[in-house]
């Protein structure tokens, strides 16, 4: 199932046909609270009251013209101005991609100084996306380059792939600023990990191979996951080790685990909902339905109401 929804997301006759049907559109509320910049700044206002803080992505992905880069990273610019004038607790999360890596990888990282810039001046990090394992190379080697002159860029590393121990040892040297996520694309047996327990494993392991770092203050780590028994096995392990876990943060996307979401930050961790909003929300709906196929069930039923 889980291969059948990853490929429907590659589908380029699928992706141009269901955005279309309104019962479709109707089923993705709830990972999304709207398609707009508005929705997606006045549905952060819930998470306030609770002192979590918000990620925002623009959903979008492998532009075809350079200019739409240059509208994309405009609206960002405007959204950021949005979150410092509601005087919120957010920063926003970018795909190279969307900021036209396929096209430029020139222009992909001026887009992306001007918006760690605008992010640096609000006191915040500019967090970039891990894509399909075909960008991982360019990706990292985007993030070295920015983080040369803005120290405030994160990057998203997957714990699916066999080669991201590896990467952590080298950015180690960049004090880098690291969402760990499982990995959300469909990626053969060669490069990644494809049983739970494996990857479960390895995300576990590089979370300690991470620890003893963020405890130092020479890297931020936060936890992009919603399992939360692995958030625990993780806060274990840094209290075994003697280290507590304010050094971590733990980030989860909008609609999912919601009640777990508001107990961690209940509990003193610092949580952040990553909520997601725009036009193009197709291949991001399905790679969520791919990770819990119940979904699958939840948006039939949605569908035929
Ligand atoms: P797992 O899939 O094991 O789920 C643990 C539990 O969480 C499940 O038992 C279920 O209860 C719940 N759950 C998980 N997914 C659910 C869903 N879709 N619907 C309902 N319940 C669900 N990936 C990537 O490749 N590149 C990226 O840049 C990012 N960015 C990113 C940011 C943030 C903040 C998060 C939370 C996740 C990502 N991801 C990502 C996605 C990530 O790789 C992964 O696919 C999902 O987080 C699902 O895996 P879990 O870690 O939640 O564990």
């Amino acid at each position: 199932m889980r291969r059948i929804l990853l490929w429907m997301a590659r589908n380029r006759f699928l992706k141009r046909t269901l955005p279309r049907l309104w019962f479709v559109r109707r089923a993705t509320r709830r990972f999304m609270p709207g398609e707009t910049m508005e929705a997606a700044l006045d549905a952060a206002e819930a998470f306030r009251p609770h002192g979590m803080g918000v990620l925002f992505t623009r959903l979008g992905e492998n532009l075809t013209d350079l200019s739409e880069a240059q509208a994309v990273a405009d609206h960002y610019h405007d959204l950021m101005r949005k979150i410092a004038a509601r005087g919120m607790d957010a920063e926003i999360s970018v795909k190279p991609t969307q900021l036209g890596l396929d096209l430029d990888r020139e222009a992909a990282l001026e887009h992306l100084r001007g918006l760690a810039t605008h992010a640096a001046e609000m006191n915040g990090t500019l967090r970039i996306d891990m894509e399909g394992s075909a960008y991982t190379d360019p990706t990292l080697d985007l993030y070295r380059s920015l983080k040369q002159t803005h120290p405030n860029a994160g990057i998203c590393l997957q714990a699916y792939l066999r080669r991201t121990p590896a990467d952590v040892e080298s950015l180690l040297p960049l004090h880098p600023s690291i969402r760990l996520v499982k990995g959300a694309y469909d990626e053969p047996k060669e490069i990644a990990y494809r049983r739970k327990s494996e990857v479960d494993a390895a995300y576990h392991a590089l979370c300690v191979q991470m620890l003893p770092y963020a405890a130092r203050g020479e890297l931020r780590l936060g936890l992009g996951t919603h399992d939360t028994q692995l958030i625990e096995r993780v806060a274990e392990s840094a209290r075994g080790a003697g280290f507590t876990t304010d050094a971590t943060e733990v980030e989860m996307l909008y609609g999912i685990r919601h009640g777990e979401q508001l107990r961690l930050a209940k509990e003193g961790y610092r949580v952040l909902t990553l909520i997601a909003y725009g036009e193009a929300w197709y291949p991001w709906y399905m790679r969520r339905l791919a990770e819990r196929p119940a979904n699958v069930l939840f948006a039939l039923r949605q569908i035929f109401g």
